[in-house]
């Protein structure tokens, strides 16, 4: 096997043999983009840290999805801020909640767009964590996966067809689960944040949802970046609750764990290029230090390489138009 009999270049001499054998393909229906829609009418909040990301309103977020569809994404993620955070965090469930509404609209307008949601506490409580807080400063697991049950149950209600817990509390997948069937939703399908990291990356996110926890960090319920075998133990067991697809968040700097699931599992297997992910590159671009269409393609081309079917990412939009 050795040269001059073999030369790797003869493989890479045109743009059409690199076309032919490359492994990996990004495609627009592998991309999933985020959406946050907020209360009122032709409200448009940028987001500084997310240039080309904002949160809109239901009127705006209907124009925005159609747009979506037409370039061939087949799912957005959903997630909403509240008119007012209170204590437990009610208007994650509430009927006139921006997500339900944005739920009820996007169904009627944008039919053959696939919703998925974001069920969380976080936006919604005063407290600013995934799950509620007890007295004396920690959260309650078992009382906060109820709520969860129930913030799906009403998402799925309105028209939410996938939904996506992001708490990382022990035992949501099956509270869920067993919510969803009660309300006979039993065709709704679970996707679990199950390899969810206690990440730094995270931070232009929480400005723009407004979810930074007020007391103490996130770090008692979501993973340890130090952990990689820990995250298989946490799929087989989200799976084992009855969660449909997994996700590992956030997504480049944990391919590792990525693959290691991938090979673990053969469920489908879901990525999230989060927030700090995709402000780095943007920062980078506005800067002039790197070729943001480039250096996003790779970032998402080496995600898929890792073993994700597919990829929510900030950049679906822009992507999708390349493709
Ligand atoms: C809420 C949630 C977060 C993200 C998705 N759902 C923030 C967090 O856990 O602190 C992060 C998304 C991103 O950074 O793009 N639990």
């Amino acid at each position: 096997m050795s040269f001059p009999i073999h030369r790797s270049r003869r493989l890479r001499r045109h743009p059409g043999i690199r076309r032919l054998v490359a492994e990996t393909r990004l495609h627009p229906a592998d991309l999933i983009q985020p959406l946050f829609v907020c209360p009122g009418t032709k409200v448009q909040h940028d987001i500084a840290a997310m240039p080309s990301v904002a949160q809109m309103s239901v009127d705006l977020l209907v124009e925005e999805a159609k747009r979506l569809g037409d370039l061939g994404i087949s799912a957005v993620l959903l997630f909403g801020t509240p008119q007012k955070k209170d204590d437990t965090g009610s208007e994650a469930w509430s009927d006139s909640g921006a997500v339900q509404h944005a739920l009820r609209a996007l169904k009627k307008e944008c039919p053959s767009l696939y919703l998925i949601t974001d069920v969380c506490l976080c936006a919604y409580t005063n407290c600013g964590h995934c799950g509620l807080p007890s007295d004396h400063g920690t959260v309650l697991n078992d009382t906060s996966i109820e709520l969860l049950g129930q913030i799906a149950a009403s998402h799925a209600k309105h028209g939410a067809d996938m939904v996506a817990p992001s708490d990382m509390m022990d035992g949501r997948v099956a509270a869920i689960r067993r919510a969803l069937d009660n309300a006979k939703f039993q065709y709704t399908p679970i996707m679990s944040y199950a390899a969810k990291y206690a990440s730094a990356f995270y931070g232009p996110f929480r400005e723009a949802q407004d979810s930074t926890p007020q007391f103490g960090d996130r770090k008692t319920y979501q993973m340890d970046p130090a952990n990689r075998r820990e995250a298989v133990r946490e799929v087989l067991q989200d799976i084992d609750e009855g969660a449909d697809m997994v996700m590992v968040k956030p997504a480049m700097p944990y391919l590792d764990v990525l693959s290691d699931i991938r090979a673990a599992v053969d469920v489908p297997v879901a990525a999230y290029q989060v927030s700090g992910e995709y402000a780095m590159i943007k920062a980078a671009a506005q800067n002039g230090w790197l070729d943001e269409r480039a250096a996003a393609f790779e970032s998402l081309l080496s995600i898929k390489r890792a073993g994700a079917d597919n990829i929510i990412t900030y950049f679906a939009k822009d992507i999708a138009a390349q493709l």
